[in-house]
């Protein structure tokens, strides 16, 4: 079986802890988009790792985790990454076609696009443009060659640099590998069906924040649904079976762009947000800013559906809404419906509340998130 995992909003909804519970049932796991913009959280007895690159299959190292071709990434925390894995042998490809944040990536999008459209400042935008653009060499298999060479003009004002480079390439190269290639056998139908391996793909970001049907210009710089496997990890003809939509009881955005319910308005609107920032911990994973914090919007989760193809959802965040002190509202049909509080996670008025969304939504809420921790989740 193959299935995705996406998000239903600007991201930060807790897909790595989904994948993290879903990842022991597949046998491949693969990254296929963005980079280290992302920042999966993960809570193993009490213990926290971020993942910015890596799929978070990775801390079981069960599953073959795979970074496929569409992804770009940063050799200097990637190699980092690396190091940092809980196991020695990690089960880990690297798609060869990749290509590599620079330096100079980093400087452009910290002084072009930061505070413009507030991106995490990693450098996502200016890597794929140059990618598209396709001058310089900053596919990852040519990233040794050109230190070497200084094949790319740009290089030059970086050759103090180039050592950290080569030493991250050493560490990233026995990963590299024609990651299409492996992900088409593994998929292919064979005459025996039990051959054919179970792969999970995990998406990054969120649906809001895709490229071409985002917001722009307030997106990411790459495609982030399911319709972008396929490109991504070159599987012209793969069929997903199932797709978790990940999404929270209430609405966060970190960066710039419009949100209809943000809580901003007035005072008390702007006490909420803090108690819900604070409640549930709505910090950047990987920037560390406050992020902003709003009604859930239904409406706008039923494009998500549209766009993604979401067969069922995982809520995240449930114990931080029943925390939360003041009725709850949610935007349905251009009007806010109140709920009242709750405070146990059983109880009679929380249900009602997951009901409505699924109601709304005409999709069952499979997985109930209620707390960081690996085990803190509900299966319906
Ligand atoms: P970039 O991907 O760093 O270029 O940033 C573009 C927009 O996407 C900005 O609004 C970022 O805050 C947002 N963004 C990128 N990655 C993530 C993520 O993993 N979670 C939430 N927002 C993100």
């Amino acid at each position: 079986m193959n299935t995705a995992v996406v998000g239903m909003g600007f991201g930060d909804c807790g897909k790595g802890k989904i994948i993290d519970i879903l990842c022991p049932d597949y046998d491949v796991v693969v990254r296929y988009a963005g980079g280290p913009n992302a920042g999966h959280t993960l809570v193993v007895d009490g213990k926290k790792t971020v993942f910015h690159h890596m799929p978070s299959s990775l801390l079981r190292n069960e599953a073959t985790s795979i970074l496929a071709a569409g992804m770009v990434v940063d050799p200097l925390t990637l190699a980092d990454e690396i190091k940092k894995l809980p196991h020695e042998k990690p089960k880990l490809l690297i798609d060869k076609n990749i290509h590599c944040i620079m330096p100079w990536h980093l400087i452009k999008d910290r002084d072009e696009c930061e505070e413009n459209i507030g991106t995490t400042g990693r450098g996502i935008g200016p890597a794929y443009a140059d990618k598209c653009m396709r001058v310089g060499t900053t596919k990852i298999e040519s990233l040794a060659l050109s230190m070497i060479f200084g094949t790319d003009k740009r290089l030059a004002s970086f050759k103090h640099l180039s050592e950290s480079y080569m030493d991250a390439f050493t560490v990233i190269e026995p990963y590299l590998a024609d990651t299409g290639e492996f992900l088409r056998e593994a998929t292919r139908k064979k005459l025996y069906p039990w051959f054919v391996k179970d792969v999970l793909f995990e998406g990054a970001q969120g649906i809001f924040l895709d490229v071409d049907h985002g917001g722009y210009p307030y997106v990411t710089s790459c495609g982030v649904g399911p319709a972008a496997i396929n490109q991504a990890c070159g599987l012209p003809n793969l069929h997903i079976d199932r797709i978790v939509g990940v999404m929270k009881p209430y609405t966060t955005r970190v960066g710039e762009g419009p949100m209809k319910t943000e809580l901003i308005k007035t005072e008390t609107e702007l006490g909420y947000a803090d108690d819900i920032r604070r409640l549930g911990g709505e910090y950047g994973a990987t920037t560390g800013r406050d992020r902003r914090i709003g009604w859930l919007n239904l409406d706008e989760t039923k494009r998500a559906i549209a766009l993604t193809g979401a067969t069922e959802i995982a809520l995240n965040h449930f114990d931080t809404i029943s925390k939360f002190s003041g009725k709850i509202k949610v935007l349905s049909e251009g009007k806010y419906v109140e709920f009242e509080p709750w405070h146990a996670i059983d109880e009679l008025a929380g249900q009602i509340f997951l009901r409505f969304i699924e109601k709304v939504l005409n999709r069952s809420i499979k997985i109930v998130g209620i707390g960081a921790g690996r085990d803190d989740v509900i299966f319906r």
